[in-house]
């Protein structure tokens, strides 16, 4: 009876819930390296991605099942044989290969692809038992399970069991269940379902009503033992469950929640930080665990209690999910081992040809500001290098702005290895740049949004921004920091650029991408 552990399996979904979000996607290296972290952390199965979707999808997926030393991998398949031999394919080299077959079982979904219940119960038969041929371990879900009526969901289940599916997960897809309905859903399909208790009931929620975790959690008191995640709550619209979440949850509230997971959760801060640059999506200053005010503590009440006694407004320690106590900046006098100490506390273990261009980097930045704290040095390590497949750099900026309109810049780009220069005006710096890497390099992307965060504090803190862009239905986010905002604005212009033209030639010339909403 799987339901007698108390073990629950984390199943984390950034690479492919997380990164089908619009504007989250993550180059390869991105994905190979978030892949690394996750199965360093402790988490039992990867959703590497979704690999019919893409040749990029394809490679990611195979290659992290290449290199994954202990998790799990999974790659998701809609519910037809080429999409499953395809994922088969992908997940092949995996010491654990796992395939994720699913179809829309709510009468909604149930009408995309026009199959009456019977032709779709049929469909989940032959699919989950060609999946099952293909590996040992098959899990399948029904999607908008929380809207499918209740004798035909347990029918489907029935029938993916008997196929030979080994997990079956639960997604409550557009967020629309509640905890305690959550609760009762899983423990009225382990007790109803023939077979139910020889395999795994996984929750998976969406956090439209902001209820993912609390649903999840809900999901395990229920019998669940598997739960579906991403780092920070990535996912379409609002998201998916939070891991980072779900895991501190079990483990302060033990007392209640008598779960335990594998995670490592020292190692939260880091992960959330490369996921946060990767998709470009921030983590907002207070969200729970990982937000930049989760620990901080502003009012004079809170701050004598927490001098006094840490416990009067904590209920975890920092050092629980990987955050360094305060320590010192560093300074333009610093050197190399400093910036390595530094970045080895910070959770960056960096080779010795990263260090070095991270240094020179941080000298530039130690240059123009006086103390360089922990955040900044977090913004340099995340900018990197500029990846040699970025075909766009940035080489000069210069911008004339003040009371009188129209303002202008001067810029320079470096394009396949020559240098362009152009002038353009526009309404304000930022948009006269933009108009000259649009003058340098054509394209019809519209802007869809323009972040600017600061670093840390004062008039010198470095400005980390956000560009997303959209062409043809393809959205892409650029990140980019420096002192000057301008040219972070540049920079993470260019950057967003650069992922334009790498999905260009991803999903050829004018095709977009295989949803997995597609119909099958
Ligand atoms: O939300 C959902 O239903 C999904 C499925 C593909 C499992 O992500
Ligand atoms: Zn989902």
């Amino acid at each position: 009876m799987t339901t007698a552990t108390n073990r629950v399996k984390i199943f984390d979904t950034t690479l492919r819930d997380g990164e089908q979000s619009p504007g989250a996607t993550m180059t390869h290296d991105e994905k190979l390296e978030i892949a690394e972290l996750l199965d360093q952390m402790g988490v039992d199965i990867i959703e590497a991605g979704f690999p019919i979707a893409s040749e990029g999808d394809f490679r990611a997926v195979s290659e992290i099942a290449q290199r994954s030393k202990n998790a799990t991998i999974c790659g998701l398949a809609r519910a037809n044989f080429k999409d499953i031999d395809r994922c088969a394919e992908a997940v092949r080299h995996a010491a654990k290969p796992r395939i994720h077959t699913f179809i829309g079982t709510s009468p909604l979904h149930r009408a995309i692809p026009n199959l009456t219940m019977d032709e779709m119960a049929e469909r989940i038969h032959e699919t989950v038992t060609h999946a099952r041929n293909l590996v040992d371990d098959v899990q399948w879900s029904p999607m908008d399970a929380t809207r499918t009526e209740w004798d035909y969901l347990c029918r489907v289940i029935e029938i993916a069991i008997k196929a030979g599916a080994t997990t079956i997960n639960i997604p409550d897809t557009v967020g629309y269940t509640a905890p305690r309905e959550s609760a009762d859903l899983i423990r009225r399909l382990i007790e109803t379902v023939p077979g139910a208790d020889d395999v795994i009931f996984a929750t998976h929620c969406h956090n439209d009503l902001g209820m993912a975790t609390a649903n999840a959690l809900a999901a395990v008191e229920g019998g669940a033992r598997q739960i579906e995640c991403t780092i920070n709550g990535l996912g379409e619209r609002a998201g998916n469950t939070a891991l980072e979440e779900v895991v501190m949850a079990l483990k302060v509230r033990h007392d209640i929640m008598p779960f335990t997971t594998g995670i490592d959760t020292t190692k939260i801060m880091n992960i959330s930080r490369r996921v946060a640059s990767a998709s470009g999506f921030n983590v907002q200053y207070n969200k729970a665990i990982v937000g930049k005010n989760a620990f901080a503590h502003e009012s004079g009440i809170h701050q004598d209690g927490m001098l006094k006694n840490a416990e009067t407004f904590e209920i975890m320690r920092p050092a629980d999910v990987g955050l360094a106590g305060t320590s010192l900046p560093l300074g333009k006098h610093s050197g190399r081992a400093a910036l390595r100490a530094k970045l080895n506390d910070l959770g960056y273990d960096v080779a010795d040809n990263e260090l070095m261009d991270i240094f020179v980097r941080f000298k530039e930045l130690a240059d123009r500001k006086k103390e360089v704290y922990d955040d900044d040095i977090v913004a340099l390590a995340q900018s990197g290098a500029a990846p040699e497949s970025n075909r766009l750099s940035v080489k000069f900026l210069r911008v004339i702005c003040g009371t009188e309109a129209p303002q202008s810049a001067d810029l320079i780009l470096t394009v396949d290895g020559k240098d362009i220069q152009h002038t353009a005006k526009g309404d304000g710096p930022v948009d006269a740049t933009f108009n000259a890497v649009k003058a340098i390099f054509p394209h019809g992307a519209r802007l869809q949004l323009y972040q600017v965060h600061a670093v840390t504090e004062g008039t010198d803190a470095q400005a980390t921004v956000t560009v997303r862009l959209e062409e043809d239905g393809r959205v892409v986010t650029g990140q980019a920091a420096d002192t000057d905002t301008v040219v972070a604005s540049a920079k993470a212009y260019v950057s967003a650029v650069n992922r334009l033209l790498v999905r260009r030639e991803k999903s050829g010339k004018d095709t977009k991408e295989v949803s997995y909403k597609d119909t099958i």
